[in-house]
């Protein structure tokens, strides 16, 4: 059954324009990932994604964050979430896409692994406060609306990885007023240890075969 709550829902209705992806106008969003997700070639990177990886080498090579409890958000099929969960995070997954779920709990079964995937909107999901080891955000930049609220999930020395489009980003994807903006991840993260930023030209995981401007960012919650 879907749980959306009525306001997350709204919001959720209007924050990812036409993207190359999109098949067709008039449907839901649930209804448009599901189709994504349900496409028999995908068209984004279908494995883990690169930046995530480079993360968790570096916490683990610098002692700053063993594996602990994950939340993977909008985590669409489970690239990242099973990827995460084969390291050793116990982890959850959450998004809309009942489609994309399926398939994150199949991959999980077949891959033998522990993955609790949750069909609920990143809006309304009650995170908990000082719950999580590590919070990815990979490719959904609307979700920095709610950036206080995930701060305050993560357990203090846990981590947030982030990776999304920037400002100069065109063509399909999150809409524009969503695109970060120069200093705009710095900025949420000022209370924070950043220990890695990246601004630039990238293939993006999401509009594969050519580079576009994607930002990327690392910080560690600071301990009392
Ligand atoms: C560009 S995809 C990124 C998926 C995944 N993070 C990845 O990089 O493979 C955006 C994802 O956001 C999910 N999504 C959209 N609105 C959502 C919401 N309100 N709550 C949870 N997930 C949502 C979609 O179903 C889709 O899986």
């Amino acid at each position: 059954m879907r749980k959306l709550a009525l306001t997350g829902w709204a919001c959720a209705m209007t924050l990812f324009a036409a993207a190359p992806w999109q098949q067709g106008g008039g449907v839901s969003e649930p209804a448009r990932w599901d189709k994504v997700f349900g496409a028999s070639e995908a068209r984004y990177r279908t494995e883990p994604n690169e930046f995530l990886q480079r993360c968790l080498q570096r916490l683990a090579e610098e002692r700053w964050l063993a594996p602990g409890s994950a939340i993977d958000l909008a985590g669409g099929d489970g690239r990242n979430a099973l990827w995460l969960a084969e390291r050793g995070f116990a982890t959850t997954l959450i998004d809309i896409s009942k489609v994309g779920l399926d398939k994150a709990r199949a991959a999980a079964t077949a891959r033998k692994l522990a993955l609790d995937c949750r069909e609920a909107d990143l809006y309304a999901f009650d995170y908990g406060v000082g719950r999580w080891d590590l919070l990815s955000l990979i490719y959904f930049n609307p979700a920095l609306s709610i950036v206080e609220k995930l701060k305050a999930a993560v357990k203090p020395g846990g981590v947030i990885v982030i990776e999304g489009q920037g400002s100069e980003h065109e063509g399909g994807g999150p809409p524009k007023s969503t695109l970060y903006k120069p200093g705009q991840l710095l900025q949420a993260f000022a209370d924070w240890r950043v220990l890695h930023y990246e601004d630039g030209r990238f293939e993006s995981d999401w509009n594969l075969g050519s580079r576009t401007h994607v930002v990327r960012l690392l910080a560690r919650k600071p301990k009392p």
